[in-house]
């Protein structure tokens, strides 16, 4: 063996032994890291077209474990548009129950604004930030109306699409912004009206019927008797 030999065997030694002593170094370092930072990966139990949602930033408050909140705009902003969900009417009682989805805004408060034809609109009393869900009342059956939800904080309130309210009528399926329309059935007494007509008419054809029927049995019955008694005789 040369003399250099020892020493070449010893670097190899060397390397070959620092190499996998790096890995579990680094991937114990990584560990450390992990443990002293945990993410709170989890959303909030938040749903912003719940009806009674307590703010994210108070359930964030009140929750034990770190969890996530949507982000918001800012609250020296008037906030966002609400979105407007479904809007059930109930023709017989003149109602219709109008629900919605926050918007990612600061909120204090919702109202509703109801337009009927032209002019300026009827307003709702204001609604708390956990409110989702309102019922308009003495809805006219067969009237045509368009809805609004508008939200407001400190710096103002949420815009209402005044264009988009005259260009609604165009706008057909759903909607994706603070406004819809809502058209009350005619009254189902109408209907009602409807269904006894339908009855009167039913029993007048058959009334004909039956003195069409008798009428029948009578001419041809009286011959039938009449030759009956002739043949008896
Ligand atoms: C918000 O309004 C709803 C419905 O009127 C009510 O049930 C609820 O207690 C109110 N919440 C707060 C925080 O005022």
């Amino acid at each position: 063996m040369p003399p250099g030999s020892p020493c070449l065997l010893w670097l190899l030694v060397v390397t070959y032994s620092v190499v996998p002593a790096a890995q579990p170094l680094a991937a114990g370092d990584l560990e450390e890291e992990q443990d002293e930072t945990p993410l709170p990966a989890v959303p909030c139990d938040y749903d912003r077209c719940r009806h009674l949602q307590v703010p994210c930033r108070e359930l964030q408050k009140a929750s034990p474990t770190a969890c996530l909140c949507p982000g918001l705009s800012s609250a020296s902003q008037p906030p966002n548009p609400p979105r407007l969900g479904e809007v059930r009417v109930e023709a017989e009682v003149g109602r219709a129950v109008v629900h919605w989805c926050a918007p990612y805004s600061p909120v204090h408060q919702y109202w509703l604004l109801l337009w009927e034809g032209g002019g300026a609109p009827q307003k709702g009393s204001p609604l708390n930030s956990t409110v989702r869900r309102a019922e308009l009342n003495g809805l006219k059956p067969g009237g045509a109306y368009i809805v609004c939800v508008v939200a407001a904080n400190a710096a103002g309130e949420s815009s209402v699409p005044r264009a988009g309210v005259e260009g609604l009528d165009g706008a057909g399926g759903p909607t994706f912004g603070p406004c819809g329309r809502l058209s009350v059935p005619p009254r189902p007494l109408t209907l009602l009206h409807a269904a006894v007509g339908v009855g009167s008419a039913l029993a007048l054809i058959s009334g004909a019927a039956l003195v069409w029927h008798f009428c029948l049995r009578d001419r041809w019955g009286c011959p039938h008797r009449g030759r009956a008694s002739q043949a008896g005789l």
